[in-house]
């Protein structure tokens, strides 16, 4: 067994219980610590941040080392830009529609029905409106590496969910996204934003009635298990983004440039394989006796009806055209 699946294998028994730091540093190197949210194995972001740690280790070997703190051990993602800031953790990646408080300009990518596949996600990330958000928060010191792909989203609720009707009156677990808030509104539902790692506990004392997350947050989280069963909506895509400070990046001196071209490389690496990790999770639901819906043509035209007024109402904030050109229109 090699070191990373001997790595794996552990991580995957340690996603389902509390676990403090998944890589060990030996001593006497710098510790650059990485702190995000889910669960590790079969997670589009987890395994990503899991494989960057290892091959850290591996180039600054002996003079830096990377301490990856999953599953919300160290830090929620309320709380891990102020961490960042505070130089208490070096890397972070939460969802984009985690930093409605440093920028709207992230809110494009959380437009209900604006992205279909990771490919459409990538093209937009590669235009010139795409590169200008990573580094659109430096003002308040928190610089843009790069991007983790997870995949659509999907919603689900403790009764069968297939027109949008169906989620009126519900609650909704929502992030801090103002877009997500008022998707939910759309649907004549109350949003109630909860960090990650209270929504299986919301879901199953019924704090809350519904949620919406990718196939791989669903399955890794287990939500499914309390829920009446998961519809595919497909209404948003999740993306991360990598996040760290101007101060780590020019700690780093010389290993500045290797530092950010090993993020590239592992994050387009992992990317590529994040639609193969949602559709395994989606499958693995079904297999734990979990309800996947389907909706016809129709049914799913009636969703994208209801939320697309959400899109007019952030135009200002977010730039008609920044939402153009993510929309596959101009460049
Ligand atoms: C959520 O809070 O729903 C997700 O952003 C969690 C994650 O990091 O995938």
């Amino acid at each position: 067994m090699t070191k990373f699946s001997k790595f794996l294998c552990s991580a995957a028994a340690l996603s389902v219980m509390p676990v403090l730091a998944q890589a060990a540093c030996d001593g006497g190197e710098r510790v650059i610590k990485f702190s995000h949210v889910t669960a590790v194995a079969g997670h589009p972001k987890g395994e990503m941040v899991a494989a960057l740690a290892e091959r850290f280790d591996e180039q600054f070997d002996g003079t830096m080392c990377m301490e990856v703190f999953a599953n919300s051990t160290l830090f929620s993602d309320d709380k891990v830009l102020e961490a960042l800031m505070l130089g208490d953790v070096q890397l972070a990646a939460p969802d984009v529609g985690k930093f409605d408080a440093y920028t709207q300009k992230l809110q494009v990518f959380n437009l209900p029905f604006l992205f279909d596949s990771t490919e459409a996600v990538q093209a937009f990330t590669e235009t010139e409106q795409g590169e200008e958000i990573l580094m659109s928060m430096e003002g308040s010191g928190i610089i843009g590496l790069g991007w983790i792909f997870n995949g659509m989203r999907q919603f689900s609720a403790n009764r069968p969910l297939v027109e949008p009707r169906d989620a009126a009156g519900l609650k909704f677990r929502a992030t801090t996204s103002e877009v997500t808030e008022a998707m939910i509104a759309a649907l004549d539902a109350t949003p109630q934003a909860l960090a990650f790692a209270e929504v299986y506990g919301a879901l199953q004392t019924g704090v809350v009635d519904g949620q919406e997350n990718t196939w791989s947050n669903i399955y890794t989280g287990k939500f499914y298990e309390v829920q009446d069963g998961v519809t595919e909506t497909n209404h948003q895509f999740l993306t991360y983004l990598i996040v760290t400070s101007p101060e780590f990046l020019d700690s780093l001196g010389d290993d500045h440039e290797a530092f950010t071209t090993l993020v590239d490389e592992v994050s387009a690496e992992y990317n590529a394989r994040a639609n193969a990790a949602n559709e395994a999770a989606r499958q693995a639901i079904i297999d734990n006796g979990g309800t996947v819906r389907e909706l016809t043509d129709e049914q799913r035209a009636a969703w994208v009806e209801v939320m697309k007024p959400v899109w007019k109402r952030f135009e200002a904030d977010i730039g008609t055209e920044v939402i153009e050109v993510a929309s596959g229109g101009a460049d």
